[in-house]
């Protein structure tokens, strides 16, 4: 694999190496792509208050999220078709994730399946739960979550309907694809992909082929959705699927404060302060610009983690200032998996913590927990005053 310094050097050999149609459908966001965009221009306008003479020695990154152990507060986020990035893509990246010593969230809407992802891992991973019409396959995803010994469930609240992605309209984009002219032209000029492709026996959506019934067009994500997806889930249904899982409940989607309050009252274990990496509402506001504001009013009462738009370990750092427990990546770990299978997320995971590491040693900070508002210069993003909050004790 070529050498890489950063996270945008990864992605650009991932847009070599993978067929447009996946590339693009990691690439993309819902209509215009505003959220998306802001996602990642807002932790721009943060800055960082620079520390000199500070004793920077012993530095660690190590922490907990939803109560587990991390060598860093990274964790990979649920992306559905990853293994379409990189056969057994899933695979890949939970060993990836296992050996750096940070969470990998499978996907409901993944290529490899639950039982896959244990057979070649030693620890826990997280399962992320989309809530289907058919309560039966629903039940018996959670058991086989639980069965497989995942130690978190991820319950994502922001997408019972899908919003638009136009390239992905504009591409056919399916799993696995089809064979038209365009199609196979895409694949025939990424050989070391099908090559990858032609090893492996997963190539469509093993959670749910031959789980669910009456599994429709199964190819087409938008139609699939409409069909399986159920449009009434509502506070009510975190109740049943809390006492179902009976284990740790992260609640993921969540961008407002006043959702905010109500994941509080459910009784979960986390909140994930997320737009879905810009891929729902279309001009919602940046993921990082919504996060002070629900630290401010629940961060006392529930374990706040953050995702969207991070791209390196600044932004990772961010986000810890402003309050989140942990992140997640998701296009950043993606990139990684395209251009270079599990070696390439095991970079994409070495460049953010060098960079987070770095970047924490010259805002005069020893350890990673004890970031806080005091490490920003300016947040560029408040709207109304805030309190500064009260400098913290060193470690
Ligand atoms: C290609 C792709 C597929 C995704 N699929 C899912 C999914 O199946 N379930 C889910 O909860 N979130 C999904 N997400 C959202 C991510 O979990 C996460 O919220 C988002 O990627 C964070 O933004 P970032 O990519 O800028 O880091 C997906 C994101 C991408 C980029």
């Amino acid at each position: 694999m070529p050498k890489t310094v950063e996270i945008a050097d990864l992605k650009r050999i991932a847009q070599r190496r993978v067929p447009k149609m996946f590339f693009d459908y990691a690439d993309s966001g819902a209509w215009t792509e505003s959220t998306y965009r802001a996602n990642e221009e807002d932790f721009r306008k943060i800055q960082l208050r620079q520390r000199v003479a500070v004793d920077m020695s012993d530095r660690t990154l190590a922490s907990t999220m939803a109560g587990q152990a991390v060598s860093m507060p990274v964790a990979l986020a649920p992306t559905g078709l990853t293994g379409m990035q990189h056969a057994d893509g899933e695979m890949l990246a939970a060993q990836a994730a296992e050996e750096f010593g940070v969470p990998f969230t499978l996907s409901t809407m993944s290529i490899c399946s639950i039982e896959d992802v244990a057979s070649v891992t030693k620890k826990p991973f997280w399962f992320q739960l989309y809530v289907m019409r058919d309560r039966e396959f629903i039940y018996n995803l959670i058991d086989r979550a639980k069965a497989a010994k995942c130690s978190a469930l991820v319950l994502t609240l922001d997408l019972q309907i899908l919003g638009q992605r136009h390239k992905d309209v504009r591409n056919g984009l399916s799993a696995p694809p089809k064979f038209t002219a365009k199609h196979i032209w895409q694949m025939a000029t990424r050989p070391q992909w099908c090559l990858g492709m032609l090893k492996t026996e997963r190539r469509t959506f093993r959670n749910i082929v031959g789980h669910a019934k009456g599994v429709g067009d199964l190819s087409s994500l938008g139609t699939w959705t409409d069909e399986q997806f159920d449009p009434r889930l509502s506070w009510n249904d975190v109740a049943w699927i809390k006492e179902r899982w009976g284990g740790k409940l992260i609640l993921k989607g969540i961008l407002d404060v006043e959702d905010a309050r109500m994941a509080v009252s459910t009784g979960a274990d986390a909140i994930i302060v997320s737009n879905h990496g810009g891929r729902q509402l279309d001009g919602a506001p940046s993921s990082i610009s919504a996060l002070a504001d629900i630290v401010d009013a629940v961060g006392d009462k529930i374990e706040v983690l953050f995702d969207g738009g991070i791209r390196s370990g600044q932004d990772v750092l961010k986000a810890l200032a402003i309050g989140a427990r942990g992140t997640f990546i998701g296009r950043a770990f993606l990139y990684g998996l395209g251009a270079g299978g599990k070696q390439g997320v095991t970079q994409a995971l070495e460049i953010i913590r060098n960079e987070l590491d770095v970047t924490m040693a010259l805002c005069g900070e020893r350890d990673v927990k004890n970031l806080d508002r005091n490490n920003l210069y300016k947040s560029g993003l408040e709207t109304k005053p805030r309190a500064a909050a009260p400098r913290k004790k060193r470690a």
